[in-house]
């Protein structure tokens, strides 16, 4: 049987699934492994079931033993493994597409409408007594229905954002390195440049992948370009935006509120957006339903499955 390092405590049924097919060891404490231990841990292995929270750099992967062949990482975004040095190293990477689009997608709406219709101050409101009952003006927050929502990033998950946008009668604009097909487009508006999508975009939201192109893609200069009082969602990753640029935002109203599930270096996040209350927070919620996760260990299984049988991974990064 071979051997598997599994970094973080998986969801049962793949724990499971694994345990039945592999020699694997489990995080039974879930805590994270510093490259040290996980460096130590690897020694003998034949591959790694990783999470975002174990970075493998060049100098890490350069230093895995070489009894590690393939690394599958549980998560679509794969920013924190250095492909071209895993590549290098005739390492086999792959990651967990798909599976997770619709959830991801359904808190990118959640977040949507949380920050658009002021879901913390209301929440807040009734969880401390502090709702005296209707009045006319109380808690207003922004219509959704027939507003631009401009979409940066028309992948699978931002196909998917469009798609349940358009059942609150959103109009779907987006910014995409490729224009999509006018069947995958349905209508949306295709913007060859990110100032011309956020110059239309009354609700953003963003669906791209982390990298060096996007990183800070949200800055000060970006803000500008919005029309005031839109509405921000980041549901990618927290390095495409600049924190200090969009809580000044928020701070003065360009930005009318912001729903956010991911965050530049979480868990931990600028405590500014704890005390503001055009803020709608999620502690990275967006794959977080017990049908995905477990899709996505079952896709990691998949991987380790098709390798070890000497067959092509199906979804091999590299
Ligand atoms: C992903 O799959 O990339 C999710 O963000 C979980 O990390």
């Amino acid at each position: 049987m071979q051997k598997i390092l599994v970094t973080r405590k998986m969801p049962p049924a793949v724990e499971d699934r694994l345990a039945a097919s592999y020699d694997a060891t489990f995080n039974a404490s879930d805590e994270i492994m510093t490259t040290e231990q996980l460096l130590g841990r690897a020694d003998g292995m034949d591959g790694l079931l990783i999470c975002p929270s174990e970075p493998l750099s060049a100098e890490t992967i350069g230093k895995l033993p070489d009894s590690v062949k393939i690394v599958v990482t549980f998560s679509v975004g794969h920013e924190h493994v250095a492909l071209a040095a895993a590549r290098d190293k005739g390492l086999v990477v792959t990651n967990t597409p798909d599976v997770l689009n619709n959830a991801t997608a359904d808190i990118t709406m959640l977040c949507l409408l949380g920050a658009a219709r002021r879901a913390h101050e209301g929440e807040t409101m009734v969880r401390n007594d502090q709702w005296e009952g209707f009045r006319t003006t109380m808690l207003l927050g922004t219509h959704v229905s027939g507003k631009p929502l401009g979409i940066v990033g028309m992948g699978r998950i931002g196909q998917a954002v469009a798609r349940r946008a358009r059942g609150f009668d959103m109009k779907i604009h987006y910014f995409n390195r490729t224009r999509l097909t006018p069947d995958l487009e349905a209508g949306a508006t295709y913007h060859g440049d990110a100032q011309s999508l956020f110059s239309a975009s009354e609700f953003l939201s963003i669906n791209c992948p982390s990298s060096s192109e996007t990183r800070h893609l949200l800055n000060a200069d970006s803000i500008g370009w919005l029309p005031d009082g839109a509405v921000v969602v980041n549901t990618a990753r927290g390095d495409i935006v600049n924190d200090s640029a969009l809580i000044a935002a928020l701070k003065s109203g360009k930005i009318a509120a912001a729903g956010l599930d991911v965050y530049d270096g979480e868990p931990a996040l600028n405590p500014a957006y704890r005390s503001l209350k055009n803020t709608f927070l999620m502690p990275h919620l967006g794959s977080a339903t017990v049908e995905t996760r477990n899709a996505m260990g079952y896709c990691c299984c998949d991987n380790l499955d098709a390798y070890f049988a000497g067959k092509p991974c199906p979804t091999a990064l590299t």
